[in-house]
C-alpha cells in the first residue's frame, strides 16, 4: 500500500517537473516578453501554478502507468535542448574580462546594486588606429526604488574609466513616468567625448519619442536604424544603431566602405545572426539581464531570448561577429537581482598583430 503510494507520488513528481519544463520554456520565450505592467508578474506566477499544478494532477490521475512515457518524453527533450544549448555556449564564448571589479565584498546573494565593472581586451585583424576603449552599459530601468544614487554612481564610475566612446544599448527606463529622472543621471556621461544609444523594448512601451528626445537633450545621440562615420584613434569605425526590440528588424546594413570596423548597437541579441551576416565586427547588446535570478552552477532560470540561454551574459564570437552582452544597470520587476551582478563592461580594442610578424 505504501508502495504504490510512494509511485503514484512519484508519477506526481514527474509530471510536475515535465510541468515546470514547459513552463520555462514558455517563460523564456513568451511570457517575459509579455508588455510590462502590473499584472505581469501575476500572470507568469498564475501560468506557472496552472500549469504545475494541471501536471501533477495528471500525474496523479494517471499514476505509475504507460502514461509515465508524456512527462518522461518532455523532460528528456529538455534535457537534450539543454545538453545542446551547453554546446552552443561553449563553441560561440569567447574572452573572459581581464579583470573583475566589485564594489561590495563579501558573499553575493542580493546583488542588485552591487555594480560590477569588467574590463575586455580584444585584437582585430581589422582595426589600422591605436587602441581605444568602448564602455558598454545597457538596461538602466532608471527607477528610484534602487536609489538615484546608485545611477549616478555607475555613470561616474563609467566616466572615471576614461572610454574613448559610450555605448548604452537602451531600456533607460520601465515606464514612462520614469523619464523626467533621466536628465540627472544620464547628463554626468557627458565627459565621455562620443556617446550614443539605441532604444529597448520598455522604451517603446514608455513612449519612444519621448524617451529619445529626454536621451538626446542629455547629449547622448539616439540612432534609430542609422549609421554615423566616427573616427577615432587614428583608425575609421562605422557605428550602426539596430533598433529591434522584439528581435524582428527593420535595420538595413550600412555600406561598410572604406572603414576599419562595423559595429552594431542593439537591445536584443536574439539578431545576433543576422548581423553577422550583415558582417558586423563588433555587437553590443543587452536586454537579458543576465537573467536577473542566476542560480549557483547552473546559471539563469529565464533569460527573454528565442536562443534560451544560449547568450545569456558575456563575450562571445558568433560568426564574423564579437557579441557583448551586458547584465545591465537597473532590473525589471521585481526590481531585484539574485547571484546575479548589473555590470559595465570595458572593452579595449586593438590591431591584431599580422599573422606571422
Ligand atoms: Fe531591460
Amino acid at each position: 500500500m505504501r508502495l504504490l503510494l510512494l509511485m503514484r507520488l512519484a508519477a506526481v513528481l514527474a509530471w510536475a517537473v515535465a510541468g515546470g519544463c514547459v513552463f520555462l520554456a514558455l517563460a523564456n520565450r513568451v511570457l517575459i516578453q509579455l508588455r510590462q505592467s502590473r499584472f505581469k508578474m501575476f500572470v507568469v506566477f498564475s501560468v506557472m501554478a496552472a500549469i504545475i499544478a494541471l501536471s501533477g494532477l495528471s500525474g496523479w490521475v494517471t499514476g505509475w502507468t504507460a502514461w509515465l512515457v508524456l512527462p518522461g518524453l518532455v523532460i528528456l527533450a529538455a534535457a537534450a535542448g539543454e545538453v545542446f544549448r551547453f554546446y552552443l555556449r561553449a563553441r560561440h564564448r569567447a574572452s573572459r574580462p581581464s579583470e573583475r571589479v566589485r564594489p561590495r565584498r563579501g558573499w553575493p546573494v542580493l546583488t542588485t546594486t552591487d555594480c560590477v565593472l569588467a574590463r575586455y581586451a580584444l585584437a582585430l585583424k581589422g582595426w589600422k588606429g591605436t587602441p581605444f576603449t568602448i564602455a558598454h552599459v545597457s538596461d538602466l530601468h532608471v527607477d528610484p526604488r534602487l536609489g538615484l544614487d546608485y545611477f549616478r554612481e555607475v555613470a561616474d564610475r563609467v566616466v572615471a574609466a576614461q572610454p574613448d566612446l559610450l555605448l548604452i544599448a537602451g531600456d533607460f527606463v520601465p515606464s514612462a513616468r520614469r523619464i523626467p529622472m533621466l536628465a540627472p543621471v544620464l547628463s554626468r556621461f557627458a565627459p565621455v567625448p562620443l556617446r550614443y544609444a539605441v532604444l529597448g523594448n520598455h522604451d517603446f512601451w514608455a513612449g519612444p519619442e519621448r524617451v529619445a528626445d529626454a536621451v538626446a537633450r542629455a547629449g547622448i545621440r539616439v540612432l534609430r536604424n542609422e549609421s554615423v562615420s566616427l573616427e577615432l584613434a587614428g583608425g575609421r569605425l562605422l557605428l550602426s544603431g539596430c533598433e529591434d526590440p522584439w528581435g524582428r528588424p527593420r535595420w538595413q546594413a550600412p555600406e561598410r566602405g572604406r572603414h576599419d570596423l562595423l559595429v552594431v548597437l542593439v537591445h536584443t541579441a536574439d539578431v545576433i545572426y543576422s548581423l553577422g551576416r550583415a558582417g558586423a565586427d563588433l555587437a553590443f547588446s543587452g536586454h537579458y539581464h543576465a537573467g536577473q535570478i542566476r542560480i549557483p552552477f547552473f546559471g539563469p532560470v529565464v533569460v527573454p531570448s528565442a536562443f534560451g540561454r544560449r547568450f545569456d551574459h558575456g563575450h562571445f564570437k558568433v560568426g564574423p561577429t564579437d557579441l557583448y552582452v551586458s547584465a545591465g544597470i537597473g532590473a525589471s520587476n521585481p526590481p531585484l537581482r539574485f547571484f546575479c551582478h548589473p555590470d559595465i563592461f570595458l572593452v579595449t580594442v586593438s590591431a591584431a598583430a599580422p599573422a606571422g610578424g
